[in-house]
């Protein structure tokens, strides 16, 4: 079975898609721990389901390595004893990783974008579209590279952007397909129907 660490930053309502579809009786992942990078009101899913949290802060670290290499640490204790397969999934993870901690997990290290990269990447994907006078906009799930979700893309769905949407609109919009897209894509990764190795390859 596929052993998951989540990463988030803020609600966790992707990682609650993934707790709920791990509990499932079929379920062909579980989550074996959640992180962040502050006490983000999302860690409550985890404990809720008695999954272990932490949480790494940039502000704790002298620079960006350091919190990079902490952040590691935990992630390599959460997994440490596994036998199984092992991904990481930020989930609404705000920070952009070191190199090395990237280079460590690469590519079982996904992301979710709120767009269709790579149109829009970075923090402010939802108002970038809506600035842009886009009419679509979507989700992606993508493997993790050195660059800002430049990664490849594993899988893609399309919005469409209603004339009235504000970005609090169109935010939960994409937030309820990205909630499907994610739990699909692991589920696939977990039945070796997507191969990480071989998209990364590409
Ligand atoms: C999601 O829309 C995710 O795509 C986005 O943050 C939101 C987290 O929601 N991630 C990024 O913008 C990464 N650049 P959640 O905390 O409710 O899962």
């Amino acid at each position: 079975m596929l052993s998951l660490v989540v990463l988030i930053s803020g609600s966790g309502s992707n990682a609650r898609a993934l707790l709920d579809a791990a509990a499932e009786p079929r379920a062909q992942f579980r989550v074996i721990a959640v992180g962040a990078d502050n006490s983000a009101p999302g860690l409550a899913h985890a404990a809720e389901f008695g999954i272990p949290t932490f949480v790494v802060s940039p502000g704790d670290f002298a620079n960006r390595g350091d919190w990079g290499s902490a952040l590691l640490e935990r992630i390599n204790e959460a997994t440490a004893g596994e036998s199984e397969e092992v991904l990481v999934v930020c989930a609404g993870f705000m920070r952009i990783l070191p190199a090395h901690v990237v280079h460590a997990l690469t590519p079982h290290l996904i992301n979710m974008h709120p767009a269709l990269l790579p149109l829009y990447p970075g923090a402010h994907a939802v108002a970038d579209a809506l600035a842009d006078g886009a009419t679509v906009t979507g989700a992606t799930v993508h493997i993790v590279d050195e660059g800002v979700d430049t990664g490849p893309v594993i899988r893609q769905i399309e919005v469409p952007i209603e004339p009235a949407d504000t970005k609090d609109s169109l935010h939960e919009r994409i937030k309820q397909v990205e909630r499907e897209l994610i739990v699909a894509v692991v589920n696939d990764i977990a039945r070796h129907d997507i191969t990480l190795k071989e998209i990364a390859r590409t």
